[in-house]
This record gives structure tokens, sequence and C-alpha cells, in this order.
């Protein structure tokens, strides 16, 4: 009987151009540039003047046309977020619509910062099962307008983005070739935000006023820990050994998650791709803007062995092998854009810390207010 992979076939990311630097949040809370750059890794992050879905969007066409197939075709929608912007409807609906693909199935997966590499096992096991011929799955994240910006423990850490990937059903071995799925539930209370679900709606806690509920050096063992078991165990079901694997797309958290990750799982920092510097943590979006940007790098060669492992809230863990195919150029490209954008970043987080200092105060005009 013949096998049927799921190839990944298109890419495409969407980061908002607004700049949030180090230097611009030092003059905000009583953080600085060295010991955010010491502590994380992280230089600078994007903040958003447009909503989840226009992000989401701008990745989807991009990665639609670096497969060269119509959002017609689309016959899944997978969207990764914890960040939606309504729980009903969905966010994968919507995406369904701005792409025109009226007969596919449409869902999102919250599992936090790996909601988009559970929404690829999602999608993969799907077009492998022949339920569906292929699959649109997006990761993608605005955090900004739940973040509290007067929350230095926090407030360096995170930024907002998209990206998204095309999975064709595929003869070829490539694709996800297995993966390691797994939460350590009984931690779930180190990373809780506040605020940013229904559950707060009648405890008199305004939606998006939230406060983070965020044990950091808690979360970063069991990163590593999740992270580095999930990266052997996934690697040992196909007996593949470190050194057969050709480059690392880990969640971008924190640089020093990242080195003891590689160390453990021993990968040379050489062979893991760290873009965390630009973008700080961009929760679901990470893994696949990291990908793009790998791809963009010619940091991924034909028929290579990218292994992807991410951990988020829940606490959630993963890792994925993942084969390359022999494209790894799109063909072609997107004229998507978003709107354009006047306001610094700066100005965006003022007016988000302004609503949480004062909720009654003027309807504001980023997402989300
Ligand atoms: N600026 C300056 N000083 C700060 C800041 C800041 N932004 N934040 C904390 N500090 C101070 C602390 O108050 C503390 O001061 P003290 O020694 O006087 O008490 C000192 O810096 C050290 O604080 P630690 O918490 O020990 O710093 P640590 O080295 O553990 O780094 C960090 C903190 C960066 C949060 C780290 O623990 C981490 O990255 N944890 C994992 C977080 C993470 O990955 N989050 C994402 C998970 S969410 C997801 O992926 C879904």
């Amino acid at each position: 009987m013949t096998v049927i992979h799921a190839a990944i076939t298109g890419w495409g990311k969407c980061l908002p151009p607004a700049v949030l630097s180090n230097h611009d949040l030092s003059g905000l809370l009583d953080t600085s540039d060295d010991w955010i750059v010491s502590r994380t890794g992280i230089r600078e992050r994007r903040i958003s003047h447009v909503g989840l879905e226009e992000l989401a969007y701008v990745a989807a066409a991009r990665a639609l046309a670096a497969a060269a197939i119509s959002g017609s075709s689309i016959e899944l929608v997978v969207f990764g977020t914890c960040s939606h912007e309504d729980q009903v409807p969905n966010m994968a609906s919507g995406i369904q619509v701005r792409i025109g693909a009226p007969a596919a199935a449409a869902f999102d997966i919250n599992t936090a910062c790996t909601s988009f590499l559970y929404g690829l096992s999602a999608a993969t096991a799907l077009i492998r099962t022949q339920v569906v011929r292929n699959a649109l799955v997006i990761g993608a994240e605005l955090i900004s307008p739940f973040m509290d910006w007067s929350d230095r423990d926090v407030a360096v850490l995170f930024g907002d983005g998209a990206a998204a990937v095309v999975l064709e059903a595929s003869e070829r071995e490539e694709g996800v070739l297995a993966e390691k799925l797994g939460c350590y539930g009984d931690a779930r209370e180190i990373l809780r935000v506040h605020g940013m679900g229904g559950r707060y709606a009648n405890r008199g806690v305004l939606y998006g006023i939230t406060r983070w509920q965020f044990e950091g050096q808690e979360i970063f063992k069991r990163a590593v820990q999740g992270m580095s078991s999930a990266c052997e165990d996934t690697l040992a079901r196909l007996s593949f050994r470190p050194q057969d694997v050709d480059l690392v797309v880990p969640h971008q958290a924190n640089l020093r998650i990242i080195e003891a990750v590689a160390k453990r799982a021993h990968v040379p920092m050489e062979r893991v791709y760290v873009n965390i510097q630009r973008y700080g943590n961009m929760s679901a979006a990470t893994v696949p803007v990291a990908l793009c940007e790998a791809l963009e790098e010619r940091r991924v060669r034909p028929g290579a062995l990218l292994l992807m492992p991410g951990f988020g809230g829940g606490l959630s863990y993963c890792a994925h092998l993942v084969r390359w195919g022999s494209r790894t150029t799109p063909l072609k490209s997107s004229t998507a854009e978003l709107p354009p954008n006047e306001r610094p970043a700066l100005e965006i987080v003022r007016e988000c810390l302004e609503r949480k200092t004062r909720p009654s105060a003027a309807p504001s005009t980023t997402p989300f207010a």
C-alpha cells in the first residue's frame, strides 16, 4: 500500500514593521539593554498596528504563492494561536474566507507557544489518513495587546508576528517523519495570563487587562527538560542520531534555553537556527518564522533533516523531525502586504499601558482595544 506523506511545499511570514528596541523599553520600565541581551538574547521585537487576522492573512497569502497553490484549492485551515480575536467564530474560518477556500475545514489550536507545531501534527495526520489532500497551517500571535507593559519580568520577552506553511499529500517521504507531543499539566499554574480568557468576564477583570503569573526560572527548567527529552524521543523513534540532523529550528523564547537544549541534544550551535535577537518570543509564530528565515538565508538544503523542538503554556512541549523536499525557494511571490504604519512601536505600547491604568479611557486605535 502506498504511504501518504504531507510535504511542506509553501512557506510565508509576516512581521509587523514597528520595532520596539530594548532601549525603547528601558525608557518605559526599570530594565536595560544589557540585562535583556545577557539574560535572553533579545535585542528588539515587533509590535503590530493591525489585528491578528490581518497578520495571519498576509503570511498565508505568501505561503500559498510559494507553493503556487490557489486559496480555493485548500481543503483545511489550521490556525495555531493563543491570542484569538474571539473564541467564536474561530480564527481559521476568517482565514478560510480571506483566501477564498469555501470547501475547506477550519479549526484553531491553542497550546500556547507550541500551537503551530501541534497544528502541524494535526494537519499531517489528516493528510496521511486521506481526510484532506492539503492544508494551510498558521502560527500567528498578537501578544502586545495582552501584555502587562508595567511588568518588566514579562514585557521584555515577547513580540508579535505570523507565518504559515502549505502541506500537500505526497508519495515522497517528506514533511513530518516523527514527532513527540507532551504536556506537564502539573506545572500549568507557573504560566497563567489572568484576563486573557472568558473565565474573567464575570469576575470584574476586563478582558485584555492582563496580569501575568509567570515563574520564569521554573518555566526555564521545564522548557529545557521537555524540549530535550522530546528531541531524544523523536530521533530514537526512527533511529536517527544527533549528527544526522542538518538544522535545529527551535522555539525562540530565550537564547539560553536554546543553547541548553542544543547541548543536551548533542547538536552544535552552528547547526541551530536563531533569530530571537530580532523578534523575541512570538509564541506560536516563532518556529514558522524561523523556518522561513532559515530558508531565505539558505540554511535549509534540499533533502535536509530538520528538528523542531518547542514548549509553551500548559506546559506543552514537543519536537518534530521534518524531512525537507528538493525545493528551497518559493515558486511565486504574493502581492499581499500589511496596510502602511506611521506609528512608532513605543506609541502603540504606551496606549496599551494607558488602557491598563485607565481601563475606562477613550477607545483606542490599537488592534483589540
Ligand atoms: N530587567 C532588569 N532586571 C530584571 C528584569 C528586567 N526585565 N526582570 C527581572 N529582573 C531582575 C529580577 O528582579 C532579579 O533581581 P534580584 O536578583 O534583585 O532579585 C534579577 O533580575 C534576576 O532575575 P531572575 O528571574 O533570576 O532572572 P533569570 O536569569 O532567571 O532570567 C528570565 C529571567 C529571562 C524570565 C528567565 O527565567 C527565562 O527566560 N525563563 C523562561 C521564560 C520563558 O521562556 N518564557 C516563555 C514561556 S512562554 C511560552 O513560551 C508560552
